[in-house]
């Protein structure tokens, strides 16, 4: 168990409570959610096979991968022995998915809060079946990390990302910086890992989990959808600034929060890290390239950000001409591939159905 809750500062939030004396059903594709929620409920421990053995050699990415396993291509990791391979993979695989365990905590925390601040009765009765969707999801997921390997501490970024979601009183940000980006990345990201995954026990948690977090996305989406347009232009700015600063951070902890573990896990198991260092700067165009080309094969949609959360953020308008040059250099900064001459008009098309889009789990799809 992570030791550090007793030191973690307490976030203070800002609430406002809104009652509704509307109780007659109001919008009726968030009517629908909530009752498609309470249709497909799951039981974590009735329902997954928690005595099973994890394979270790399983439960990882295809090492031999570049898209799976970038740092799969360095001479300094293909010189390792495999048993020290599959120790590092399980490592960095068990502070992944801690990550996604305590970005759950941080759901089940936003989800309670929505069904205080959000205006209309249908949204309160969604975010209570998402606040129990969430808690589902944090005991799924502690319970599996703690059989692959230990939960990992919460990357510093990823909690200020949880940190400025839950503080804010909008609910319209709260809705942006969990339901678009947060699980935007999760949905995107279990997805994909239900392609690659050869561990069962993870596959059917990921296939439970998913259809869960297709609702929430959907909820987010079809929420905004529809009260964007009757916002005021100084608050969509804001919201605007905020669905930036949200992405930020979330890049920001998938590249340099990964990296920075990465490194501390290598260092720990002896690797030569400064070697890999100097390898990955003179090779660097080759890795790039590598990995380019595995992203083009898998799909370039296979990024969540690229597949999923840039195209709704331009859907809803969040992602426009005045903000589009800010995400550009993020892009550039962060050497992301796959955004050349896409433009940003609010053109893409995004699944009509996430509970059937999260299951097109082949490649290509
Ligand atoms: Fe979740
Ligand atoms: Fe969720």
């Amino acid at each position: 168990m992570p030791n550090e809750d007793a030191s973690t500062p307490p976030v203070d939030c800002a609430l406002r409570a809104l009652y509704s004396w509307n109780y007659e059903p109001e919008i009726d594709e968030l009517r629908t959610l909530y009752a498609n929620a309470l249709d497909r409920q799951w039981i974590a421990v009735r329902d997954l096979d928690w005595e099973c053995d994890i394979d270790p050699a399983h439960a990882v990415a295809n090492l031999e991968d570049p898209q799976q396993f970038p740092i799969g291509q360095l001479h300094v990791w293909q010189e390792l022995p495999d048993e020290k391979k599959q120790s590092i993979a399980l490592k960095l695989n068990a502070f992944m998915l801690s990550q996604f365990l305590h970005g759950e905590q941080g759901a089940l925390m936003v989800a309670a809060q929505l069904v205080n601040a959000v205006p209309h009765m249908d949204g309160k009765f969604y975010a209570s079946t998402q606040t129990l969707d969430e808690a589902r999801h944090v005991e799924a997921f502690s319970r599996y990390v703690g059989k692959l390997d230990r939960i990992y501490d919460i990357d510093p970024t990823l909690k200020d990302l949880l940190d400025i979601t839950l503080a804010t009183e909008d609910w319209t940000k709260k809705a942006v910086g969990m339901q678009i980006v947060l699980e935007g990345l999760a949905l995107a990201s279990f997805r994909n890992m239900r392609r690659t995954t050869r561990e069962p026990l993870l596959a059917e948690l990921l296939r439970l989990v998913s259809h869960d977090e297709a609702r929430h996305t959907g909820y987010g989406i079809k929420y905004l959808s529809r009260v964007l347009p009757d916002l005021p232009e100084d608050e969509v700015r804001e919201l605007e600034d905020f669905a930036f600063e949200a992405t930020r951070r979330m890049i920001d902890q998938r590249t340099g929060g990964f990296g920075r573990k990465m490194l501390e896990i290598f260092a720990s198991e002896g690797v030569d890290v400064a070697r890999g260092m100097t390898e990955i700067l003179q090779r660097r165009d080759e890795i790039k390239g590598a990995l380019v080309a595995a992203r083009k094969e898998q799909g370039f949609d296979a990024d969540p950000l690229r597949g999923f959360i840039m195209p709704t953020l331009s859907k809803l308008r969040l992602l426009n001409e005045r903000t589009e040059p800010r995400y550009r250099e993020l892009i550039d900064q962060n050497m992301i591939s796959g955004f050349e001459g896409t433009s940003f008009d609010g053109s893409f098309s995004l699944p009509d159905d996430l509970e059937t889009w999260v299951d097109e789990t082949s490649t290509g799809n």
